[in-house]
């Protein structure tokens, strides 16, 4: 009798358990349906929202007008390039060696502006760097393989420079 009574119980108790997997099985869906709703929902948020259709061709242009404005901005760059480029001819010297961190016309860049100085002060710089006295390691290791004959040649250039920047304005 007592077997069966244990039986009985251990058969329901495996019932239950049964049931309460169930139970469990549908609550972990039930949990799963939520969050795929909210994760779709999620997505549809910027979608649902009935302003935002409205508000974002605005926004769009907005971004637009920034490319285009940034764009209009390279475009002065280039064109101011542009000018500064053809406003003389240089010495393929100069440009070769010079141009690119003095400016095409020694206007300056990553070196200083060299137009209007005197030859004697851009060759005493030249001098200066090309012995080390005054120390630069850029225009140290310029000027080493130059002969002296071509740091005259460039001083007299580039002293040239304002002159001919004013004749060609
Ligand atoms: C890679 C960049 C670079 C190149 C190329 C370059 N320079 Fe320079 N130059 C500099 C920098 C940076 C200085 C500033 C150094 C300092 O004052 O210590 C300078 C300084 C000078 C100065 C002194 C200017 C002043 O106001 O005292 C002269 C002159 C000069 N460079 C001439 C030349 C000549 C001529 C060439 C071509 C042979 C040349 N540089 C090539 C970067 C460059």
């Amino acid at each position: 009798m007592v077997r069966h009574i244990i039986a009985a119980i251990a058969g329901l108790l495996a019932v239950w358990a049964i049931v309460y997997m169930a139970q469990l099985d549908r609550e972990v869906h039930k949990l799963q349906r939520i969050h795929e709703v909210i994760e779709k929902s999620k997505l549809e948020v910027p979608v649902a929202k009935g302003q935002t259709a409205s508000q974002q061709p605005q926004s769009a242009g907005g971004v637009a007008q920034k490319e285009e404005s940034e764009a209009e901005k390279k475009l002065k760059v280039l064109k101011e390039k542009a000018g500064r480029m053809s406003a003389f001819d240089v010495s393929p010297l100069y440009r070769r060696n010079c141009a690119s961190c003095h400016g095409i016309n020694g206007e300056g860049g990553i070196g200083p502006k060299l137009i209007g100085k005197s030859e004697e002060y851009i060759h005493q710089a030249l001098l200066d760097f090309k012995s080390g006295k005054r120390k630069n390691y850029v225009m140290y290791g310029l000027l080493q393989n130059m002969k002296e004959e071509q740091l005259t040649q460039l001083s007299q250039e580039i002293a040239s420079f304002a002159q001919k920047l004013k004749a060609s304005q």
